[in-house]
């Protein structure tokens, strides 16, 4: 039976063995700047040292390495063995302990509850046809009082054509849609071809967060555009289309967790 996870792990253990830059391990100079990955907004308000952190999704050896380095008790998930295999070897080569776990975003049930002081999750979101079972899923493992930052896909990058036209970049996904994305040719650094990703929407991003029983503390939309881009570049495009956007959410202490309002 086909499984969208089983096609993402093939797929993102060919693009670990095409070595492409989200699948290069921290360098040296990662390690002299490691702020700029385990604290790239400013949000993380404590010392890592001695903390409990899940770098979410977060295979390739950077993240990781990284929090291990700070002195974190780091644990990284990831669904591609050929991904988790970069972290194993980064922390072998410089003897770093980092728990290793194959793991879908949306299924953590082999992870203890209340555990982490902190769970990091880079753009990866959008390859889960939903994202409420993954928001719940951290929920469950975050301590109260924990930090969950997580960065996404905004929607319209990826309803939008990576192309330009005379007219500009088109809308060409409905906001209200269902099921995996067109594929995308090889080479755009704004999807990753082979795999299937999903669009995401506000409500779900940002209310689902509140859902599960987070508080949202902050937001950021990294600044990727370049107004004297090449039309059609990466740049160019960013400067019409915020392709990223990064969230501060708490874990509650003790309120419930809201119900979604279901209007009849
Ligand atoms: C953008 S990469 C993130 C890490 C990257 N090393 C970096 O430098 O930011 C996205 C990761 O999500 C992982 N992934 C895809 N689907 C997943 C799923 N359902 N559960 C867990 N990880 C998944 C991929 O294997 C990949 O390692």
């Amino acid at each position: 039976m086909f499984s969208v996870n089983d096609h993402n792990r093939d797929a993102w253990d060919e693009l670990a063995r095409q070595q492409v830059p989200l699948a290069r391990p921290a360098g040296e100079k990662e390690f002299a700047k490691p702020q700029f990955i385990i604290n790239p907004f400013g949000w993380v308000d404590f010392e890592v040292r001695g903390r409990k952190v899940l770098c979410l999704a977060a295979g390739g050896g950077k993240h990781s390495a990284l929090f291990a380095a700070a002195g974190a008790e780091t644990t990284v998930v990831d669904i591609s063995p050929q991904m988790l295999d970069l972290d194993r070897k980064i922390a072998s080569d410089r003897g770093f302990k980092i728990n290793v776990v194959e793991a879908s975003m949306d299924n953590l049930a082999v992870l203890p509850e209340a555990h982490f002081d902190l769970v990091v999750q880079p753009v990866s979101t959008c390859y889960v046809p939903s994202v409420g079972p993954v928001y719940r899923e951290v929920a469950r493992v975050t301590a109260p009082g924990g930090l969950y930052i997580s960065q996404h896909k905004q929607p319209a990058n990826l309803q939008a054509s990576l192309r330009v036209s005379p007219l500009g970049y088109t809308l060409l996904e409905p906001y209200y849609r269902s099921g995996p994305l067109p594929p995308v040719p090889t080479g755009s650094a704004l999807r990753e071809s082979g795999t299937l990703e999903f669009m995401h929407r506000w409500d779900e991003l940002l209310g689902g967060l509140c859902r599960a029983g987070f508080v949202i503390e902050d937001t950021f939309e990294p600044r990727h555009g370049d107004s004297a881009g090449a039309p059609g570049s990466f740049g160019h495009r960013c400067w019409f289309i915020p392709p990223y956007f990064a969230v501060k959410a708490r874990r509650k202490t003790s309120a419930p967790v809201a119900k979604k309002i279901v209007l009849a």
